[in-house]
C-alpha cells in the first residue's frame, strides 16, 4: 500500500487529499499540521473550511484511508510520497519585502523532512512557490539526509476555491515537474500512477522543474491580467456609455480569446493572484528583468485602481461625504461559496469607506463575525501570517464603526447605500422592494459582482450603479475622482 503524508491541512492540502482518498482506495493518506484547532476541525462535523461537496468526501473516506493528524512526524516517517502544502505568504520585512514569498514554513517542513526520514522518499512541492525553490529545497534534504535519497516534485495545484472538488475530479491537467535523470522519471511516474487512478492519461503533462514551478505562477498571472483587463475596459465603459457586459461577450466571443474569466469586479482577491504575481515581479527583477517585472505589475496596480474607484464612486454619489452615514456591505469573502477572506476586495472597499468614517453593517453567509473584524484590523500583508499573529481583537475604532449581522435585510435597515461586494447567488434573490422600504432616502445600491438587475431596481426607486454599466442621471452628476 503506497502511504501519503500532506504537510499542511489547509484549503489545498485539505481538499485535494480528501480526493486522492476518495479516488485511490489503495493508497493511505495522512494529512498533518502542526494548528491542532484545524486538524480537531477536519476531524469533526464542521470542517475547517466551507467548500461544497467537501464534507461527503471526508465523511466516504475518514477512518479507512484518510487521516488527519498533529503527528507530524511520525507520518513524514512512514511515508513513501511527502506533499507539502504549507503556506507561502509575502514577506513583509527584510529582503524582497512586499514581492518575495516567505518560505519559512517551507524550509522548517523540508528539514522536518530531512532530520526524520528513515526510508527513500518523494517529496513534492504543492503550494506555490518561487521558481528554483525545488533546487533550494533538494540541497536541504540532501544535506541532512544522512544517506536517504529523496527526488522532489513540482506538482502545483490549480484548483480554484468553491469549485475545489469538481475542479479535483476533473481537472484541465496535472502538471508534474521532475529531474530529467532515471530517479527523476520513476519519481515522475509514480506519482503519475496516482493520478492515472482517475485523470486521464492525456491531461497528465510532465516537464522538468523549473517548468512546472513557473507554468503555476504564469497560468495565476494570466488569469488575473484577465480580470484587470475587463476591470480596466469597466472605467471606459462607464466614462463612455459602453456597457462592459456587452463587450466582454462580444471580445470572448473571438475563440482565441474564449469567454471565461472575463467578468468585470470590484477587483480580484484569493490568497493566489496576488502574491503570485508579485512572486512574479521579484522574480523578474532579481533576475535583470525590469521591464517585465513592470508589466506584471501593471495587473495588481489595476487591482488596486478597480478597488479605489468603488470607493470614490459610492463617496462621490452620496453627496462627496459617508461620514456617520450607515452602508450594508452583502459579501466579504473574495469570491461566493467559500468562507475564505484573503486578500478580499472587501478589506479595502471597507477601509477605504471607513476611513471616510462610514458606519458599516456587514453580512456574508459564509465569514464570522470574528473574522470580519480581524480582517479589518490588519495592516496590509497581515492577514497572510496566521502563525505569527497574536490573539487580537479589533481596533476599538473600528469596533464602534463596524457591525456584523446575520441577514442581508438587517444589514440595509436604515441604510443610506448598499455595496455587493461578494456574488452569492442569494443576492440575487432578495426582496428589494423590502429592502428598498427600509433604507433611508435616496437609497443607492453600488453593485461591485454585476449580480442584481439594475433596471428592476431603478423601478423601484434605487438609483443604482453596476461596474462597467451605463450610468445613472443621478451618478453622471457626481462624477467620482479616481
Ligand atoms: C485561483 C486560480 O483560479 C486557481 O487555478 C489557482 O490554483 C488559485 O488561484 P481562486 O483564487 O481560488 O483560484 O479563485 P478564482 O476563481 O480564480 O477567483 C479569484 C478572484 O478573481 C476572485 O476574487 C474572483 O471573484 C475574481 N474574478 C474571477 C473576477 O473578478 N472576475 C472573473 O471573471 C473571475
Ligand atoms: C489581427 C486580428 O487577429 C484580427 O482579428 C483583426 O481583425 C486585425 O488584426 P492580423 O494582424 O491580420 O489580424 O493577424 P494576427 O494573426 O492577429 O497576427 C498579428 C501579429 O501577431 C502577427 O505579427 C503574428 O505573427 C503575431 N502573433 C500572433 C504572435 O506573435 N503570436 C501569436 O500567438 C499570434
Ligand atoms: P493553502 O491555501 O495554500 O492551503 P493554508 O494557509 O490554508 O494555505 O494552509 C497551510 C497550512 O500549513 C496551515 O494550516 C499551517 O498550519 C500549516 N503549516 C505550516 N507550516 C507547517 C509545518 N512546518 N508543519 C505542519 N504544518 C504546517
Amino acid at each position: 500500500m503506497v502511504k501519503i503524508c500532506c504537510i499542511g491541512a489547509g484549503y489545498v492540502g485539505g481538499p485535494t487529499m480528501a480526493v486522492i482518498a476518495l479516488k485511490c482506495p489503495s493508497v493511505q493518506v495522512a494529512v498533518v499540521d502542526i494548528a491542532q484547532k484545524r486538524i480537531e476541525a477536519w476531524n469533526s462535523d464542521k470542517l475547517p473550511i466551507y467548500e461544497p461537496g467537501l464534507d461527503d468526501v471526508v465523511k466516504q473516506c475518514r477512518g479507512k484511508n484518510l487521516f488527519f493528524s498533529t503527528e507530524v512526524e511520525k507520518h513524514v516517517a512512514e511515508a513513501d510520497i511527502v506533499f507539502v502544502s504549507v503556506n507561502t505568504p509575502t514577506k513583509t520585512t527584510g529582503l524582497g519585502a512586499g514581492k518575495a514569498a516567505d518560505l519559512t514554513y517551507w524550509e522548517s517542513a523540508a528539514r522536518m523532512i530531512a532530520d526524520v526520514s528513515k526510508s527513500s522518499k518523494i517529496v513534492v512541492e504543492k503550494s506555490t512557490v518561487p521558481v528554483k525553490t525545488a533546487e533550494a529545497i533538494e540541497k536541504i534534504l540532501t544535506h541532512n539526509s544522512k544517506g536517504i535519497k529523496f527526488q522532489i516534485l513540482s506538482n502545483p495545484e490549480f484548483l480554484a476555491e468553491g469549485t475545489a472538488i469538481q475542479d479535483l475530479f476533473n481537472p484541465d491537467r496535472v502538471l508534474i515537474g521532475g529531474r530529467e535523470t532515471p530517479e527523476g522519471q520513476d519519481a515522475i511516474k509514480a506519482l503519475k500512477d496516482v493520478y492515472a487512478q482517475w485523470v486521464p492519461e492525456d491531461r497528465i503533462l510532465t516537464t522538468n522543474l523549473w517548468s512546472a514551478e513557473l507554468s503555476k505562477l504564469a497560468a495565476n498571472a494570466f488569469l488575473a491580467q484577465r480580470i484587470s483587463s475587463v476591470n480596466a475596459m469597466s472605467a471606459l465603459c462607464e466614462a463612455t456609455g459602453a456597457n462592459v457586459i456587452e463587450v466582454s461577450y462580444a471580445v470572448g466571443k473571438d475563440t482565441r480569446i474564449g469567454p471565461k474569466f472575463l467578468n468585470a469586479s470590484v477587483g480580484f482577491g484569493g490568497s493566489c493572484f496576488q502574491k503570485d504575481i508579485l512572486n512574479l515581479v521579484y522574480i523578474c527583477e532579481c533576475n535583470g528583468l525590469p521591464e517585465v517585472a513592470e508589466y506584471w505589475k501593471q495587473v495588481i496596480k489595476i487591482n488596486d485602481y478597480q478597488k479605489n474607484r468603488f470607493v470614490n464612486r459610492v463617496v462621490a454619489s452620496m453627496f462627496n461625504t459617508v461620514a456617520k452615514k450607515k452602508i450594508a456591505i452583502l459579501g466579504f469573502a473574495f469570491k461566493k461559496d467559500t468562507g475564505d477572506t484573503r486578500e478580499t476586495p472587501a478589506i479595502d472597499v471597507c477601509k477605504g469607506l471607513l476611513g471616510d468614517k462610514a458606519e458599516l453593517s456587514i453580512y456574508d453567509p459564509q465569514v464570522t463575525e470574528d473574522q470580519i473584524h480581524k480582517d479589518l484590523a490588519l495592516s496590509k500583508f497581515d492577514w497572510d501570517h496566521p502563525l505569527h499573529l497574536q490573539p487580537m481583537s479589533a481596533s476599538s475604532s473600528t469596533e464602534k464603526q463596524v457591525t456584523v449581522v446575520g441577514d442581508a435585510y438587517e444589514a440595509a435597515k436604515g441604510a443610506h447605500g448598499l455595496c455587493i461586494m461578494t456574488e452569492w447567488d442569494e443576492f440575487k434573490t432578495l426582496d428589494y422592494k423590502k429592502i428598498f422600504d427600509n433604507m433611508q432616502k435616496p437609497a443607492f445600491i453600488f453593485d461591485g459582482r454585476n449580480v442584481v438587475n439594475a433596471d428592476e431596481l431603478r423601478e423601484i426607486g434605487f438609483i443604482v450603479f453596476s461596474i462597467g454599466k451605463p450610468l445613472d442621471a443621478w451618478l453622471k452628476d457626481m462624477p467620482a475622482v479616481a
